[in-house]
């Protein structure tokens, strides 16, 4: 656990425990209507199957070598959402803080509940209640392209590590290592997300599990078929990554990815560019889905 730098504005309850609030700041980096979309969805999603998230933790941390985990050393979750990954995190550190400034930190809180090397806090990325330089891992993933200046969120990320220290990112890719039939239903696809993302909860969620269920599924279903049959061009089909995914973790991301009203996409030249204006090195990118997901080391 590391101390907060300062008072929390409030503090709210969950089964028994208190989880700190600290209020963004007027005209902070943050865009309120996708917070408050996010708080939604995690209260709909707010329960994950164990085995799953070890498997797709895996796929996220590959880039993490086992010498930069350990007991001693404490991690920071930056927009924990269900807090997924702070309890995978939770198992190959000492402790990790989570911060969320969505509602979503009641859902984590749910899921923290029990375990002693965790704490959820409700906070944005401009206001973390922690002193600078005082962590030893940093993570976000796939926050900070929900957020209005992603260069200066993970700036104020990177801040927190201490120097030696790892920050693990997953930003949304600009899809550039991709041909042009994939960049053409990419902009289809975010046409109908720019329409989805602005109806009410019940609606989109409803639109959402409905694309989920006549879109997703069925190409899922194609790119497990030419697995099985053993073409190895199955990775280069639309959503193969959901291929050893369940319905639930689809439902989830097609929420996440037609409900969201801010979403910013990035090439891994300007991720690895904001990753070094940031003050990291020996940046190393995984060459796996999802794409891109990279750590660095601060100098
Ligand atoms: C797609 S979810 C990812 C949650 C979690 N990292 C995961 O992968 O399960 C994005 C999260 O970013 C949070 N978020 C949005 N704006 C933020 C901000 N300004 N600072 C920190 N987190 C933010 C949302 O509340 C939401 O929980």
């Amino acid at each position: 656990m590391r101390p907060y730098n300062r008072k929390p504005d409030s503090s709210i309850y969950v089964n028994g425990v208190e989880i700190a609030s600290f209020q963004a700041e007027e005209g902070g980096n943050l865009d309120q209507q996708t917070v408050d979309s996010f708080g939604e969805e995690w209260s709909a999603f707010d329960s994950f199957d164990e085995a799953e998230i070890a498997t797709i933790g895996d796929e996220y941390f590959d880039v993490v070598s086992e010498s930069i985990y350990g007991e001693e050393k404490v991690a920071l979750d930056v927009g924990c959402g269900s807090g997924r990954w702070s309890l995978y995190a939770a198992k190959k550190f000492g402790f990790v803080e989570a911060v969320d400034p969505s509602k979503a930190v009641l859902t984590a809180a749910a899921n923290a509940k029990g375990l002693n090397n965790i704490r959820i806090s409700q906070a944005g990325v401009d206001n973390i209640p922690f002193e600078d330089e005082s962590f030893d891992f940093v993570f976000s993933l796939g926050v900070l392209h929900h957020i209005p200046n992603t260069a200066e969120a993970m700036k104020a990320c990177v801040k927190k590590l201490k120097s030696g220290g790892y920050f693990l990112v997953y930003l949304y890719y600009s899809l550039d290592n991709r041909g042009s039939a994939y960049k053409l239903l990419f902009k289809a696809s975010n046409s109908i997300r720019w329409f989805i993302s602005k109806m009410p909860a019940t609606i989109k969620k409803i639109l959402c599990d409905l694309i989920a269920a006549l879109v997703y599924f069925p190409l899922v279903m194609l790119a497990r078929l030419v697995k099985t049959v053993g073409f190895k061009s199955w990775k280069k089909l639309p959503l193969s990554y959901y291929a050893n995914k369940s319905f639930f973790v689809i439902r989830n991301d097609a929420l996440d990815r037609f409900g969201t009203p801010l979403e910013q996409r990035f090439s891994k030249k300007e991720i690895n560019q904001m990753m070094r204006d940031s003050g990291l090195v020996d940046i190393t990118f995984s060459n796996k889905t999802p794409y891109w997901h990279a750590v660095g080391k601060k100098v």
